[in-house]
């Protein structure tokens, strides 16, 4: 299928998404946010993606929603609409891995972007920051309570209340991104991670996302329940035989998503 905002390639199994906007330094607009959700909905039930990879340029990953569409919009046409409600439960629902590969500026709805992706493998280039507040406004794609539960209330709160950046490093060490590798090598480090990804089975792949973001929605305790239940289920998978059993003839295991 052809976007008008993406570039989509699947090889080995991982589809990489390329946001391409580059006049605007990828802003969402509603034309991205939709094709986007609808890539995601295909890739979710294409047999040959087995992961994904979301990805934008080297100067931005997305520098926010699209300011000039938003700017004569009322109350009324944000609400009645929910702006970008849809699109953007329909990305964070995606059931396969997602790694967002964000170099430059992440902004906004980008850095909200990223953060509904599973993780975050950042460019020493990358920046991340809530600016919305100097536009007289407060992020609107997650991005007050997913930053808040990645780095915590203070710097959480600094962020929005002031709109700074934060770059890599500091982006690392507060557990927003997962690593960070030369701008150079980001491509090549985050597919050949979603190929690692690829080659597990299906089936267990699912079951680690499920239950890893059950702890940002329910309590300790349910969230033990269900990492135990989910566990306890696998052992119901010809996978589960498949890997214990390479592991004990020392070779690799064949899973086949039974
Ligand atoms: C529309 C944008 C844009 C945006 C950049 N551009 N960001 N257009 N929406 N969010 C456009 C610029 O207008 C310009 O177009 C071109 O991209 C290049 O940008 P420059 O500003 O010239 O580049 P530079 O000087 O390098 O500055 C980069 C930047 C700056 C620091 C990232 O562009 C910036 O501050 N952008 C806005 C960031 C922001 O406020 N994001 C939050 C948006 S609100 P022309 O035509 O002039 O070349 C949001 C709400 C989410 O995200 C919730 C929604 C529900």
């Amino acid at each position: 299928m052809a976007y008008k905002t993406l570039v989509v390639e699947t090889k080995n199994n991982v589809q990489v998404i390329r946001l391409n906007r580059p006049e605007a330094l990828n802003a969402l607009n509603s034309t991205l946010l939709v094709e986007l959700s609808q890539a995601l909905e295909k890739a979710d039930t294409d047999a040959k993606v087995r992961a994904i990879v979301i990805t934008g340029s080297e100067k931005a990953f997305a520098a926010g929603a699209d300011i000039a569409e938003m700017a004569t919009k009322s109350y009324a046409d944000m609400a009645l609409t929910d702006f970008f409600g849809a699109e953007s439960t329909a990305i964070a629902a995606t059931r396969k891995p997602i790694i967002a590969a964000v170099a430059g500026y992440a902004l906004g709805g980008g850095c909200e972007l990223a953060m509904m992706c599973d993780f975050i493998i950042a460019a020493d280039t990358a920046k991340f920051g809530q600016p919305e507040i100097n536009l007289g406004v407060i992020a609107g794609l997650g991005g007050t309570q997913r930053l808040t539960r990645f780095v915590g209330k203070s710097k959480a709160m600094e962020m929005h209340l002031t709109g700074r950046f934060m770059d890599a490093e500091e982006a690392e060490r507060s557990g927003l991104v997962s690593r960070i590798v030369p701008a150079k090598k980001l491509m090549e480090d985050a597919i050949a991670t979603a190929e690692k990804i690829a080659e597990k089975s299906a089936l267990s792949t699912y079951a680690a996302k499920e239950a890893v973001n059950r702890a940002y929605e329910t309590t300790m305790s349910e969230g033990l329940r269900f990492e135990r239940r989910s566990f306890h289920s696998l052992f119901a998978t010809d996978d589960q035989a498949e890997g214990m059993a390479a592991f004990l003839e020392k070779r690799t295991p064949q899973f086949r998503d039974k």
